[in-house]
């Protein structure tokens, strides 16, 4: 008991410094009793994506957004306060109650926030390996239940398991938009939407004026399954029910890393991460097949 007593002070060291250790660790997690600051980092439990502040281009501006954690470079693929940057490193992000996550400037006013649904008792915002930034109930892992996800607001990149199109139930639409310049993520001048109306198509609009639609799946190419050609490493779905309309990708091979981008001049691009040449290989979009698998669920199959 003597020896323990007079370890005491040895322990208490040893318990520290482990804390210091431990808070040094990335976590992929913020709750009530937190705040991130600029230079402070989440990241997802598996490593791939990392969530921060960061300066586009050579502009001194702060921005909260999500990146590829072990790409070079920073590839961003969201960003939260595209309108109204932080002007100095003073930024910090937050959750308040009853469950709001909001950008505070040096100043302390809120200069973004996340759209409220409904009051949260326990609130905690985690950046999940898909890349979205969930705020939910601490213990309700159900994305049914998600209080609010960055997926259903999105920048100018459309990753894997994204939502683009409506949820009709909250009046949501989800669509990319360019960015104002490689150093300002305001939207730009250029739109991408899902048109819901008959068969579903993407569809490029600068304002008010259509400049492109994608994938013409109309009528004819509704032909059933059929068999499989060449090397399928992501699926295009279109998910239509009652309460929403939604273009969604995904990926068969978790190994592809794979984003769509959308160029300030209205080109939208397919990209994907070349692991042993370390960059970004362009790919068009290519429907191939389209399979009607249900009254409600197409799947379109994208070869890349
Ligand atoms: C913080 O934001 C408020 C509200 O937008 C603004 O009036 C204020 O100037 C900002 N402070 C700084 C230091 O930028
Ligand atoms: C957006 O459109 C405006 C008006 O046509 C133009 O001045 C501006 O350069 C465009 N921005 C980009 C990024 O092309
Ligand atoms: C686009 O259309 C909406 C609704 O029809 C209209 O209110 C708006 O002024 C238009 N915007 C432009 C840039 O023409
Ligand atoms: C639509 O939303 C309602 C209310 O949230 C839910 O009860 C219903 O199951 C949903 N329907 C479908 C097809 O997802």
């Amino acid at each position: 008991m003597k020896k323990l007593i007079e370890d005491i002070p040895y322990l208490l060291v040893l318990a520290s410094l482990l804390s210091i250790l431990k808070s040094s660790n990335a976590t992929d997690t913020i709750s009530t009793t937190q705040i991130l600051r600029d230079g402070d980092t989440l990241v997802s439990s598996g490593g791939f994506f990392e969530l921060g502040f960061f300066s586009p281009g050579d502009s001194k501006n702060r921005y909260v957004g999500i990146w590829y954690k072990n790409i070079p470079g920073k590839t961003v693929v969201w960003v939260a306060n595209k309108e109204i940057p932080v002007t100095s490193i003073s930024g910090t992000l937050k959750i308040i109650e009853p469950g709001i996550l909001v950008l505070l400037n040096d100043t302390n006013n809120i200069i973004w926030s996340s759209k409220m649904t409904r009051v949260a008792q326990t609130p905690i915002v985690q950046l999940l390996d898909s890349g979205n930034l969930v705020l939910r109930e601490v213990n309700d892992n159900d994305q049914e239940n998600f209080l609010w996800q960055s997926f259903d607001y999105l920048s100018n990149t459309f990753l894997p398991n994204m939502n683009c199109g409506w949820n009709y139930a909250t009046g949501i639409e989800s669509y990319l938009s360019s960015w104002k310049s490689g150093e300002d993520p305001a939207p730009g001048n250029f739109t991408l939407h899902l048109d819901p109306t008959g068969y579903p198509q993407i569809f490029i609009k600068r304002g008010n004026t259509t400049t492109c639609r994608i994938g013409n799946w109309n009528g004819v190419r509704f032909s059933g399954a059929t068999g499989v050609r060449g090397k399928r490493s992501l699926y295009g779905l279109i998910i239509m029910n009652k309460n929403k309309t939604y273009y969604r990708e995904d990926v068969l091979d978790q190994l592809v890393i794979s984003r769509i981008t959308l160029s300030q001049n209205g080109v939208m691009q397919r990209w994907r991460w070349v692991v042993g040449t370390r960059e970004w290989v362009n790919f068009q979009i290519l429907p191939v097949d389209i399979v009607i698998l249900t009254n409600f669920v197409v799947l379109i199959v994208v070869a890349m």
